[in-house]
């Protein structure tokens, strides 16, 4: 096993998000614990230590250290997006036409388009299809700054499929070097064959889907969609029990286009997380602060739908919630992978603050896959998991929005992504 070490000298700004309790909540969530002038050294996987880029030049002499010269840039942890749909076939060209003509993403849905049509597109395709797109992707979110990536199934509406994608999450797994969590989004959407069904197709579910995935280690999470068009609080708890008892760990998108009670019920079940949450209330906001479950805000998908009713992240945050942020990659509602476009609308439309978008992007989201022992935050002994971007100022990536400023990315010490210039 390689164990080469790097020394990664003279960054403007490290963001390190280092010490104090995780998850980050209220005013917490805006100490990124920046050293300015620093660096970091690691071995192996791993960071063996971060200072000032000075105060370790001896030992990154001593163990002949690799240098990189990060040239004043921010150096910070890598994203982790912590909410994609990563496996799909084909796009949505056709429901993002529909929309800009006025349809709606119900109507859209109910008149053959939405999750039904990526569904029967996704049926059709080989496994082996399903990780090209994939894997192209995944290339796509290493070069924006993404180290981790949970991904959902949910595009088969059956089981043949809901297992083959999970199987090419799999194999996606071991070609890339980012870390996949995988999650089985068990009921997404009614299959049209189970129309007047729904309790036969939520039994398929419990009784066959959770327990092969399960017991193919194929799936780490169990997700559901609770709104209008999809499935009730009470439909998805039975199926997140169930999961639960298969050892897989409940999340759930809750209120995103209506309110369905979905956010008691990730409390309930100390879910790791609920996700979307624009239709949350005030008691649905005491109730998540008060809880473990992790606020996973995802405004790519309010931005690309077009709608005016935003989460709530201010109110969020001032409650003592825990959140998050992450893309939603997925055809339907947001196909944007790229986190620091996440972060200029975490600022601009839901008022975070250019600190807190960055560690709800990171530690939290870290937090949100269970993962944060490992990743989220620069400390010795953590992955060394790293993004450069070029800018002297963290500010600058949500402010200069819609750019790439990432122009090196290292997972698990090895360099991933480096911008030829
Ligand atoms: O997170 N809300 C449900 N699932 C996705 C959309 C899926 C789709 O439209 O294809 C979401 O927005
Ligand atoms: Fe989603």
């Amino acid at each position: 096993m390689r164990r080469e070490s790097f020394f990664y000298r003279n960054a403007a700004e490290l963001l390190t998000l280092a010490g104090g309790p995780c998850p980050r909540r209220g005013p917490r969530l805006s100490e990124l614990g920046i050293i300015r002038g620093g660096g970091l050294l690691t071995r192996g996987e791993n960071i063996s230590r971060i200072g000032r880029s000075a105060a370790l030049e001896a030992e990154a002499r001593r163990t002949k250290a690799q240098e990189v010269d990060c040239r004043g840039r921010v150096l910070m942890p890598g994203f982790v997006d912590c909410h994609t749909h990563l496996v799909f076939a084909g796009n949505r060209i056709a429901d993002f036409e529909r929309r800009i003509r006025g349809g709606t993403y119900l109507e859209i849905a109910r008149a053959g388009g939405g999750i039904e049509y990526t569904a029967a597109r996704t049926r059709r395709a080989r496994e082996a299809e399903l990780v090209q797109q994939a894997q192209e992707f995944l290339e796509q979110f290493a070069a924006h700054g993404t180290t981790t990536v949970e991904v959902k199934s949910g595009y088969g509406l059956d089981v043949p499929t809901e297992l083959k994608i999970l199987k090419a999450v799999r194999r996606l797994s071991r070609r890339t070097p980012l870390d996949l969590a995988p999650t089985l989004l068990a009921a997404h959407a009614l299959p049209p064959e189970y129309a007047r069904r729904r309790g036969a197709y939520l039994a398929r579910v419990v009784r066959e889907l959770i327990p092969r995935a399960a017991q193919k280690k194929l799936a780490e999470f169990a997700d559901c969609f609770a709104d209008r068009g999809a499935f009730t609080a009470a439909e998805c708890g039975a199926v997140l029990q169930a999961a639960r008892r298969h050892g897989l760990v409940p999340r759930i998108h809750a209120e995103q286009l209506s309110r369905t009670g979905a956010i008691q019920l990730a409390v309930q079940l100390g879910a790791a997380s609920a996700d979307h949450l624009d239709f949350a209330n005030a008691a649905d906001i005491r109730a998540l602060a008060q809880s473990e479950v992790v606020a996973v805000l995802v405004p790519g998908s309010n931005f690309f739908l077009g709608v005016t009713k935003l989460p709530p992240a201010r109110r969020l945050i001032d409650a003592g919630a825990a959140v998050a942020l992450a893309t939603d990659f997925n055809p339907g509602t947001c196909p944007t992978l790229n986190m620091q476009f996440i972060l200029s609308l975490a600022t601009t439309q839901l008022r975070m603050t250019p600190a807190e978008a960055i560690s709800a992007a990171t530690l939290n989201a870290g937090h949100a896959l269970r993962r944060a022992g490992q990743i989220g935050s620069l400390e010795p002994g953590k992955l060394a998991d790293l993004a450069l971007m070029d800018v002297s100022d963290y500010r600058e990536i949500p402010y200069f929005f819609g750019w790439n400023h990432c122009v090196m990315t290292v997972k698990k010490g090895q360099i991933i992504y480096q911008l030829k210039n």
